[in-house]
């Protein structure tokens, strides 16, 4: 069985997998990162997201043998030095999940909408986030929580510019 090298979260894994196996499998069975979820397992749901190479992907549909060489980012990996990405603690303040199946993709979409567009529209949001389906009906407060963290993510930008 092939043996493939991966860069997750910014850590180095070695995993023995088909290459055919789908990211998913590798993140949640082989690696035991489970905040990916399993939805539809057809690229249609968004349960699953992850970025490759800072893109959101669906890692249901990635062979492993496509994807080993870019780096991965996981909901693990989303925040840094012990502080919770601007939109973990904007889903907190908002209240944003019910469930909560469909939430890790959820943030992934959004954080790397925010990462090519600082500050959203409505249309924007909805445009970005429109792969992603919630069944709990979330979708408001995942608006409400992006617009929240773009301007969190603004006002400590305006203080470090300051500072
Ligand atoms: S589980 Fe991957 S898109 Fe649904
Ligand atoms: S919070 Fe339940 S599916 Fe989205």
């Amino acid at each position: 069985m092939p043996r493939y090298m991966l860069t997750i979260n910014g850590s180095d894994a070695e995993v023995d997998a088909p290459g055919d196996m789908p990211l998913l499998w590798v993140l949640r069975d082989l690696i035991g990162l489970t905040g990916s979820k399993y939805g539809c397992g057809i690229g249609q749901c968004g349960a699953c997201t992850v970025h490759i190479d800072g893109q959101p992907m669906r890692s249901c549909l990635l062979p492993i043998s496509q994807v080993a060489s870019q780096p991965i980012t996981t909901i693990e990996g989303l925040a840094q030095g012990g502080e919770l990405h601007a939109l973990q603690q904007a889903w907190i303040d908002k209240d944003v999940a019910q469930c909560g199946y469909c939430q890790s993709g959820q943030i992934m979409s959004a954080a790397a909408l925010l990462r090519r567009n600082a500050k959203p529209t409505d249309a924007d949001i909805d445009a970005a986030m429109t792969g992603n389906y919630c069944r709990c009906g979330t979708y408001i407060r995942i608006r409400e929580a992006i617009h929240a963290a773009a301007l969190s993510v603004d006002a400590t930008a305006s203080k470090e510019a300051q500072a």
